[in-house]
């Protein structure tokens, strides 16, 4: 049973905020995907701050809907904040996941806790814990799939380092962690997903990858999606770059048609630069 709390109050996340997974289909012109604006907090802000720093959001963001919103906060502030979005049009993800249920995972969190935490969307395979932990493809996978039974999105991220992009290996790169990534999924899983793009040199350095650069790997994932789910599938996938985006550099990023939003570092930690970028247009 996923919906309970210590307190006994029944806590239902999708009354926390009801986000279709699936890419919005304007009326008058089909096949358009709303932009997705996700803010990776990493491992800052204590509770106080992080209950503090939402309530601003929150006002901040009501009447925003040209865009759906996410905020990742640290594990141990992710109830207290889905808690202070309940109703809200922001959603909360997790950082990370274990792929077991339950089980002797010293440290590591379930799927089905984060859910119960009041998690609708959770970040998959980041750089950070691809380096700092040594995570895998085949673990992206298994993370994944738990994800998806759990009803979590998941937030995907692929991406080269420097060494691989100068050495023109991007391409090699991103066909490696997308097929491992995505590998035994079906198309109807696969609708699911959020990937992001975030190249390795870009993030935390203040070097932003250019629109048209960060436009051509999404086409190259694009591609990679319709051969392996299908061209409906490809044009309904939404894939974010992440990298360095800035109030100043949004709006350059958002012009691409391949782009379809943004998952945010640094500048998600001030309420100021993060509304100026959910507010990009
Ligand atoms: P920065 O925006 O701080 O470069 O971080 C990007 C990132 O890693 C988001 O997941």
């Amino acid at each position: 049973m996923k919906l309970s709390e210590p307190g006994g109050k029944a806590f239902d996340p999708l009354t926390a905020y009801c986000l279709l997974p699936t890419a919005y289909i304007n009326p008058r012109m089909a096949n358009v995907r709303k932009p997705v604006i996700a803010g990776n907090w990493k491992m800052y802000k204590t509770l106080g701050e992080a209950v503090e720093f939402v309530k601003d959001l929150r006002g901040r963001f009501a009447k925003v809907d040209q865009c759906e919103i996410v905020v990742a906060p640290p594990f141990t502030a992710l109830r207290a904040v889905a808690e202070a979005l309940r109703g809200s049009n922001i959603a909360v993800a997790a950082q990370d996941c274990h792929w077991d249920k339950e089980g002797a995972h010293t440290g590591d969190i379930s799927c089905d806790m984060l859910y119960d935490a009041g998690c609708t969307h959770v970040i998959i395979g980041h750089s950070e814990r691809r380096h700092d932990h040594g995570e895998t493809d085949e673990q992206v996978n298994r993370k994944l799939k738990s994800a998806l039974a759990e009803e979590l999105v998941p937030i995907v991220c692929v991406g080269e380092t420097l060494e691989e992009r100068e050495a023109g290996q991007t391409q090699t790169v991103l066909e490696r962690q997308f097929h491992g990534g995505f590998r035994t999924l079906t198309p109807q899983e696969f609708s699911h997903i959020i990937v992001a793009y975030e190249p390795v040199w870009a993030i935390g350095t203040g070097r932003t990858a250019t629109p048209e650069m960060a436009a051509e790997s999404h086409r190259v994932l694009r591609e990679l999606a319709s051969g392996q789910f299908g061209g409906e599938a490809a044009i309904q996938l939404r894939i974010l770059y992440g990298g360095s985006v800035k109030p100043d550099n949004i709006a350059g990023l958002m012009a691409q048609e391949e782009i379809d939003g943004a998952l945010v570092g640094g500048a998600s930690l001030q309420a100021d630069s993060f509304s100026a970028i959910v507010n990009y247009h």
